[in-house]
């Protein structure tokens, strides 16, 4: 018989890990004014180009590059094939085999790219890990819940049978799974998609990481359990200082929960600086699209919100000009024609790519501070 396990409100985190230095500040684009020793991650110029259908490279990550410290959040947004997941699998080194990924990626002041593969492994295992959208692609259908993590601790922590077995518990209960000790022997079909979703976080936490990355982690789900994932995720952060990337396509999602913003676009950060100066200050027209496309809490729940017409286009390695240019109701030949430099605006940190930025200052429509 299949149970399914109706989702609990988020417990306190109880076991804690070793402690951490703090740090504060993170995420700026081409910004390195506030480099520290809690720099968690530091990605420069990073690019991955992967061989297109007719022979051309498409360069799906371009040149990006930003800095996260210990305790930050760092938000990605854009549409659907921005290049967000791509962005960090680059990052992670979990990308399709054929790309080829340049520039750095240094975690904990140790450059990944180019080290080999075996020792990377090793290196992610413990300092980063991923959340993914679907916890079955990450969770084994056919290995019971508490394996999945004590062999993680097993092998990355040498613990012996015993205390991977109370670490695993605790790691449960940690994430507001009940009764974690009879959890252990359930496999991820018994358990409903939100405990699913707590199971891979508890995974990803097994090893005490410095970097979490949690690619539309609660997409997946309904949206009370969705703020209840988000929220569990808030005060594991807190608790544990860890530095997160939190990916998502929906504004809402990341508004209230980000110190900093990158916007993606075909690719590229087309915009990125403190989360609340990138929504009230925001610079790039595809910000501005992307902001207009995002229902307010005042609108109808069954209202039609605006869309972005259009498509982006291939991102082809030799691309040349802005490539929001054929979707921006402000393109002008210049952005066709040149492609847009990074400019830096008054705020430290703020950024963006646009020949013709938008220059208002406004309220965001996104409600800001939703659950915290
Ligand atoms: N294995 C692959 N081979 C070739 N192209 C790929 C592959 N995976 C993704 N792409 C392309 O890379 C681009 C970026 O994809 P990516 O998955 O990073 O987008 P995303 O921003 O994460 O989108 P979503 O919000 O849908 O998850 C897309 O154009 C996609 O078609
Ligand atoms: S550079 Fe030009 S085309 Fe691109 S977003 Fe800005 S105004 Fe629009
Ligand atoms: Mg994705």
């Amino acid at each position: 018989m299949v149970t399914v396990q109706n989702d609990v409100p988020v417990a306190v985190p109880a076991a804690l890990p070793l402690d951490r230095s703090v740090g504060v500040r993170s995420g700026s684009h081409l910004d390195r004014s506030h480099e520290s020793d809690s720099t968690a991650l530091r990605v420069t110029n990073l690019t991955c180009t992967i061989p297109g259908a007719d022979g051309t490279d498409l360069r799906l990550v371009s040149d990006v590059s930003f800095e996260l410290e210990r305790g930050r959040t760092l938000g990605i947004v854009g549409e659907s094939g921005s290049g967000k997941s791509m962005l960090v699998r680059s990052i992670m080194g979990i990308g399709p085999r054929t790309t080829t990924v340049s520039g750095s990626v240094e975690l904990n002041g140790t450059d990944l790219i180019g080290m080999p593969r075996k020792l990377r492994r090793k290196r992610l295992g413990r300092e980063i890990a991923m959340v993914f959208q679907n916890p079955m692609t990450s969770l084994n259908p056919v290995v019971k819940v508490g394996r999945q993590i004590s062999e993680g601790l097993r092998a990355h922590h040498g613990l012996n049978r015993h205390d991977a077995r109370q670490r695993t518990i605790a790691l449960l209960g940690d994430v507001g799974i009940p009764e974690p000790e009879r959890r252990l022997s359930q496999y991820p079909h018994q358990l409903s998609g939100g405990m699913r979703q707590r199971v891979t976080i508890a995974a990803a936490l097994a090893s005490d990481p410095d970097v979490l990355i949690a690619d539309e982690a609660t997409t997946a789900l309904d949206v009370t359990v969705q703020k209840q994932i988000l929220v569990l995720l808030g005060q594991i952060q807190e608790q544990r200082k860890m530095a997160v990337i939190m990916i998502s396509h929906d504004l809402g999602v990341v508004s209230g929960r980000t110190d900093d913003l990158i916007v993606m676009y075909g690719g590229q950060v087309v915009e990125s600086g403190p989360t609340r100066d990138v929504f009230r200050r925001h610079s790039h027209r595809y910000t501005e699209a992307l902001l207009r496309a995002v229902p307010s809490l005042e609108s109808e729940p069954h209202g039609h919100f605006a869309t972005i017409a259009g498509s982006p286009p291939q991102p082809t390695a030799d691309f040349v000009g802005c490539r929001f240019a054929r979707r921006c109701g402000e393109a002008t030949d210049e952005c066709r024609e040149q492609t847009p430099p990074w400019v830096t605006t008054a705020t430290p940190g703020h950024g963006h790519r646009c020949i013709h930025p938008a220059e208002i200052s406004q309220q965001p429509r996104v409600d800001e501070g939703l659950a915290r």
